[in-house]
């Protein structure tokens, strides 16, 4: 620090205050390292302020000397820390634009395409064997009337083929008259209502009973009917229909046999199977050792049926099939227990 009255030894200090101002303040790297070279060049502590109280000690003829030298180092600095400032913030402020400037070029990480789901996978290659071989697809409501789930399907009030199907009633209407379908069989009966022969629908759909969930079964699943109706049409179109269908989803070597059985709506009425997919027929775990996998059921329709939807027996006749989608599924893709299917899990979903 300066002695006090000496003029010399106030301006070298001021000096040397300048030479390194001028070093230091263009050099600032940031507006924050400028604001404390400022503070140290101009502030409380600084050369200037000292050389300032130093100015009462000199003589009366000295003091207009040092107080120009004061002005001189101020003003200087201040111009460097102006035009030091104007850089730092234009660059700050390109910098900060650089920061934020969203890059349309630069392109995204691209969406994850997602896949059908099995089911419906299956279901659409269902339609399209059946559209091959000249089939319409038709639709039905889930919710249905009891007249076209059981009643014009030949199951009158208190059959006991209805107790078969756990049908889950729906508070509407008058009580047990709405319900969840519970099968797709219903879609034969509003096709037949609204046009006549010849007719060849398949009705691929979701159907709901009362089953406890285990690994075959689901309160909700899928079925496919099929429903051709002409005149002359007998079991013969059946079998050789079935016959195809399979041949079509699973090649040459896969065949079909038939069981019967009983169903309210055909007659005669049948099961029908496929050769297993997995063991071809020798016989595995999947097939029960039987080399057969059922599919589902089918006949000729029942001329109660006919009659109920107002075609004449003697005139027309037709043959019918349903069975279910999930089960297929489950085969084709070798899933366990059916609840897989529906419990969302993507890693399972990912893998097909
Ligand atoms: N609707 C029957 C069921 O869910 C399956 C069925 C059997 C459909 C025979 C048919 C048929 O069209 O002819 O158990």
């Amino acid at each position: 620090m300066t002695a006090p009255g000496d003029l010399a030894a106030a301006e070298a200090m001021l000096a040397s205050a300048l030479a390194e101002a001028r070093a230091a303040i263009p050099a600032a790297g940031t507006l924050g390292a400028l604001d404390d070279l400022e503070r140290a060049a101009l502030g409380k502590s600084s050369p200037a302020l000292s050389a300032r109280a130093a100015i009462k000690d000199l003589p009366a003829a000295e003091r207009p000397r040092l107080g120009q030298a004061v002005t001189a180092y101020r003003d200087e600095v201040e111009a460097l820390v102006a035009a030091a400032r104007e850089r730092l913030s234009a660059s700050e402020a390109a910098l900060a634009l650089d920061r934020d400037r969203l890059d349309l070029t630069v392109g995204g990480r691209g969406y994850r395409r997602g896949h059908l789901h099995l089911v419906t996978q299956v279901w659409r290659r269902l339609e399209d064997v059946f559209v091959g071989l000249g089939y319409e697809v038709a639709e039905g409501p889930e919710v249905e009337l009891d007249w076209y789930n059981f009643e014009a399907l030949n199951f009158p009030p208190g059959h006991p083929a209805r107790a078969m199907q756990d049908t889950l009633y729906v508070r509407l209407g008058e009580p047990e008259q709405v319900l969840l379908r519970t099968h797709t069989s219903p879609v034969q009966i509003r096709i037949m209502e609204q046009r006549r022969p010849p007719i060849a629908i398949v009705a691929p759909g979701r159907v709901y009973r009362r089953d406890t969930l285990d690994a075959r079964h689901s309160p909700v699943f899928h079925q496919i009917e099929g429903l051709v109706v002409d005149r002359g049409i007998t079991l013969g179109d059946l079998l050789g229909t079935i016959e195809t269908f399979v041949h079509a989803l699973f090649g040459p070597g896969i065949s079909s046999r038939f069981l019967p059985s009983f169903f309210p709506f055909t007659e005669p009425s049948v099961e029908f199977a496929m050769t297993c997919v997995f063991c071809e027929g020798a016989g595995c775990s999947v097939c029960s050792q039987t080399g057969w996998i059922e599919l589902g059921g089918a006949g000729l329709v029942d001329p109660a049926v006919l009659t109920a939807v107002g075609l004449d027996p003697e005139e027309h006749s037709g043959f019918a099939f349903g069975f279910g989608l999930d089960r297929l599924v489950q085969l084709l893709y070798g899933v366990d227990h059916v609840k897989t299917l529906w419990e969302g899990d993507i890693r399972f979903l990912e893998q097909y």
